[in-house]
């Protein structure tokens, strides 16, 4: 990953191959955001002029690379857009600050070392400098090396990143950027996961990175496999994975603090591809579907970081891990399967496999009786038409668990939306052969998935549902801190929930 390196030097004097600085939109022009004072000072203060002059207006994303004078020592200085001028009295808004440190560092694919002078004497601005820049470098160029010389005009993401302007012999500044690190590479950990191509990553491999991970970070794995799972009865993990060559697991992966009071359960859909199964997806609807693991791979990413962080509260990960494929030993339309919980369903649609594979999961996370589970899945294209590409929904059996939830997200920078889970769309998942069928209406269809997953929660556990189908992959063009494909959205949620327990401001 690129590199965090605090500076105690002026942005101005820092050898870099370019300093970044911020550019606001005020209502007069364009002016130029606190931690450039060193470079404005080398443009004898007429950096927002000159900017100005190039049409700059400080818009959020706008990157504008200009010459640098005499008295920068980097060749280039590149203004990033922060958007409005925040209102007298007011910082910048940490994902301002995230959005434009992330689009700086992709304008600088192909540089070495990059001197960030965004805002950043406060402790909680220079960790959003610090995640947005490390965030926004991402690429995914694990299959095509060689640079350009494939003739795939690859660059290698920014190297480094030096921040300037900050504190970097305070402690509490030391500890902000540390943490910004270990965010940035389990959220960039669970994007290698999601762009890993299927043929690659399947239940077997991904269960094996997670041992590999778990024995670096002191977390306690255990893995079911395909003869564990069918005899300790998880019809749901069994009845989809069955179809592929690639059969399916289960994974726990813990990590324990001692002076942990609360303990959580997360829970992800973990599908290496969804075909559909004998539902078959047509085509125009299969491409990407090797994202289907979003979900396990934000919860594995979270429980390192929880690690890395020492958050101090234990939480359990559950990676229910299946290829959905069709074949002559696939599951079909019409069987009726009996889950770990001793509940039967009828599969109607063997493409609603998320919710088989989760319910099974959330079965045996509660057996644990964690104070809550949480669930992350790219679950129903229904959420997707109902919130878009760039918000996750949020469904929950507690309404101050779920509004907590929102609240978290929105401070880490995954935007979501709270959705009901309304308690008349049951029926429609009524079965006449089982006690409840995989597909109910379509009207509400994500909301239907939610429902179907309460069955399975234990008896008076918290439990909330992340369905992230909408964010879970980026197929547009790069924006903010968001590369193309797999996001990782989920991780910074999950984390700030462990730690919110740790500090006992929810559950
Ligand atoms: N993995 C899909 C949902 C999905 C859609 C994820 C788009 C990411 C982007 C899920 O398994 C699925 O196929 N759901 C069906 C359920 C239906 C058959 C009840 C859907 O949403 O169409
Ligand atoms: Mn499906
Ligand atoms: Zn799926």
């Amino acid at each position: 990953m690129t590199a965090l390196t605090l500076s105690t030097s002026s942005a101005a004097a820092l050898r870099a191959d370019a300093v970044v600085v911020g550019v606001a939109k005020g209502p007069k022009g364009p002016v130029v955001a606190p931690g450039a004072e060193a470079v404005d000072e080398a443009f004898s203060g007429k950096l927002a002029a000159t900017l100005e002059t190039l049409g700059a207006t400080g818009a959020e994303g706008e990157v504008t690379k200009l010459p640098a004078p005499s008295g920068v020592k980097a060749p280039v200085v590149l203004a990033v857009g922060l958007g409005d001028v925040p209102a007298k009295g007011d910082g910048y808004a940490a994902e301002a600050l995230r959005k434009a440190a992330g689009a700086a560092a992709r304008a600088l694919a192909g540089s070495k070392k990059a001197a960030f002078a965004l805002p950043a004497a406060e402790v909680a601005d220079a960790e959003a400098v610090a995640q947005g820049a490390l965030l926004g470098a991402y690429a995914y160029n694990a299959y095509r090396g060689n640079g350009d010389k494939n003739g795939n005009g690859v660059k290698e993401p920014l190297a480094e990143v030096a921040l300037v302007g900050g504190k970097p012999r305070d402690k509490a500044f030391k500890a902000a950027a540390a943490r910004a690190v270990a965010l940035a590479e389990e959220v960039n950990r669970a994007r290698d996961l999601i762009n890993m191509p299927s043929n690659d990553l399947f239940p077997k491999s991904f269960a094996t990175i997670v041992q590999q991970a778990a024995k670096e970070h002191g977390l306690k794995v255990e893995v079911l496999d395909e003869k564990a799972l069918a005899k300790g009865g998880y019809g749901g993990i069994m009845g989809v994975g069955q179809g592929s060559a690639n059969p399916p697991r289960l994974v726990k992966v813990a990590y324990t603090n001692p002076k942990a009071k609360k303990h959580l359960a997360f829970v992800g859909k973990g599908i290496t591809y969804d075909s559909g199964g004998i539902s078959l997806k047509p085509a125009g609807h299969n491409e990407t579907m090797k994202c289907d693991m979003s979900g396990a791979a934000a919860v594995f990413a979270a429980v390192v970081a929880a690690a890395k962080l020492g958050v101090e509260t234990n939480v359990t990960g559950w990676l229910a891990l299946a290829e959905n494929m069709p074949s002559g030993s696939a599951t079909r339309p019409g069987d009726v399967l009996r889950m770990y919980s001793g509940k039967t369903v009828e599969v109607l649609n063997t493409d609603a496999e998320g919710r088989l594979v989760l319910a099974d999961a959330i079965t045996r996370a509660s057996q644990e009786n964690p104070d809550a589970i949480i669930d992350v899945a790219t679950l129903t294209g229904a959420m997707v038409l109902a919130l878009g590409h760039r918000h996750f929904g949020i469904m929950a059996n507690d309404d101050d668990f779920r509004t907590a939830v929102h609240g978290i997200a929105e401070e880490v920078g995954e935007p979501s939306w709270p959705m009901p889970l309304p308690a008349e769309l049951r029926r429609g998942m009524d079965s006449p052969v089982a006690d409840i069928a995989n597909m109910g209406d379509r009207m509400g269809g994500g909301l239907v998935a939610g429902l179907f997953l309460k069955e399975f929660v234990g008896d008076g556990i918290t439990w909330a549902h992340l369905d992230i189908a909408g964010p879970a992959f980026h197929e547009g063009a790069p924006f903010g801190y968001t590369p193309k494909g797999g996001t990782g959205t989920g991780v910074r949620t999950l984390v700030r929930i462990a730690e919110q327990a740790a500090e006992g401001t929810i559950l």
